[in-house]
């Protein structure tokens, strides 16, 4: 169900309408539903619980930060016994100022500082995703300065196509995530007998935005593989963590609902447990962004003015590039929603913002009826939108609302011009 729909004309997040958000926060501003970012939630841990993985040590489901790393997200899925996938020390001291439990941690990105690692042990994560031979190396290092053992898994790449646009797709030969599927083995070999490093599990991410688990399960059948051969070898692997990637409707998509993905997953693996480790459990680690906030938020914009070439007609408005990158970035396509459904004089437009890029566009080509003040709504802005968003053309980032029924709660507010360049100095 969606939390944002017409009620009276009036498109609504919950129970409050989006032009009293305006009204009250100004735009542009980044709504989120409560709701949504709950329902979403429990279709994973409703997945888990219902074949038979009712506690953390069974199923984790360890939400990607980067995908939405307001304050008030993490928080709320740390109340839902969350746990966190992080790619920075910044992403570890966010989730644990937003309270939620490094031991639910796993740490996963190819360039892992010295002083991250530092970090990271220090609060004892549950897991590094080593991507390369060279972080292993570095890792035992550090841990061994700190006089600890780092619990890793391998990112393996399995080489499968997630089928999605090729910057999303990490799970070919050619990206850069991971260490290869054939040189896996041998790597595990070597951090089996590294003193500061404690083998735990394995890992994969293949892509993001998929819309169908066939190539997720296409990876699990490699992973499998791989821990046993490893148990053969008296590498013993605890948890198997599958990555992110389902993907979510931005326009006329049908993603695999999440239920239907984890039932075939369990199913597998369940399967495979009985056939080969006389039932013996395997916990199973998940990393979703996208399918939990990504149509849990909207952008909230005002139309500035309206402009009409004899070739086009484009609407200005004050979200750009720097609040919402996907569209200049990926060609992306949001949906676009004006906040009040009266509108008479329809024409085609281009949704464009202030940034002086000709990239700086927001959606093109759709049926809008619109007059300068009108608000709009950028759709499925949840994911990805406010954690890409920049300072280019020192433009402060958008304030940020979490609504939560008629309750309209500020979670960040805008930044202002003196703020974005306090850190600066002039020559003495
Ligand atoms: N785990 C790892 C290791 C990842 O790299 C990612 C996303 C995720 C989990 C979460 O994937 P999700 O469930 O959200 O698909 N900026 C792009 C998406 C980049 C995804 C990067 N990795 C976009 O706006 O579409």
């Amino acid at each position: 169900m969606s939390h944002f729909s017409y009620r009276n004309g009036v498109l609504h997040a919950e129970s409050l309408a989006l032009s009293e958000i305006a009204q009250r926060f100004g735009t542009p501003t980044y709504v989120y539903s409560k709701a949504a970012l709950l329902e979403n939630f429990a279709a994973y841990a409703d997945a888990c619980k219902k074949h038979g993985r009712a506690t953390a040590e069974n199923a984790l489901v360890c939400y990607s930060v980067k995908s939405n790393s307001n304050l008030a997200v993490l928080n709320l899925l740390a109340k839902q016994g969350s746990g966190f996938d992080i790619v920075s020390g910044g992403e570890l001291l966010r989730v644990l100022a937003a309270g939620g439990d490094p031991r639910k941690v796993i740490f996963s990105g190819v360039g892992k500082s010295r002083e991250e690692m530092q970090l990271a042990l220090s609060h004892d994560i549950l897991c590094f995703n080593v991507e390369s031979a060279a972080e292993l190396k570095r890792l035992n290092d550090v841990a061994g300065e700190l006089g600890k053992r780092a619990p890793i898994s391998l990112r393996v790449n399995p080489n499968v196509d997630a089928k999605t646009h090729p910057y999303i797709s990490t799970g070919l030969k050619e990206n850069k995530f991971g260490v290869a599927f054939d040189e896996a083995l041998a790597i595990y070999r070597s951090a089996a007998i590294l003193p500061h490093i404690a083998v735990v599990g394995i890992d994969c991410h293949i892509g993001s935005q998929l819309l169908d688990d066939a190539p997720l399960l296409e990876a699990l059948d490699k992973l499998i593989e791989l821990i046993d051969t490893l148990e053969d070898e008296g590498i013993a692997i605890h948890h198997l963590d599958i990555g992110g990637g389902i993907g979510i409707n931005y326009n006329d998509d049908q993603p695999v609902a999440v239920g239907d993905y984890l039932g075939r997953l369990f199913a597998r693996i369940d399967a495979w447990r009985a056939a080969r480790h006389a039932g013996k459990a395997i916990a199973v680690l998940f990393e979703p962004g996208r399918s939990i906030v990504g149509n849990a938020g909207v952008l909230l914009t005002e139309v500035q003015y309206l402009k009409h070439s004899p070739d086009k007609n484009f609407a200005i408005v004050d979200a750009a590039m720097n609040d919402l990158m996907r569209p200049a970035m990926y060609e992306a396509w949001h949906g676009v929603q004006t906040v009040k459904q009266d509108g008479a004089d329809v024409r085609t437009y281009d949704v464009v913002g202030p940034v002086c890029e000709s990239g700086d566009w927001l959606a093109r080509a759709r049926e809008l009826a619109l007059a300068e003040g009108d608000l709009l709504a950028i759709l499925s802005a949840g994911a990805y939108g406010m954690t890409m968003s920049s300072n280019y053309n020192t433009r402060g980032r958008s304030a940020e609302v979490m609504v939560d029924g008629d309750q309209a709660h500020l979670v960040r507010e805008r930044e202002q011009a003196a703020q974005l360049f306090a850190l600066e100095k002039l020559l003495p």
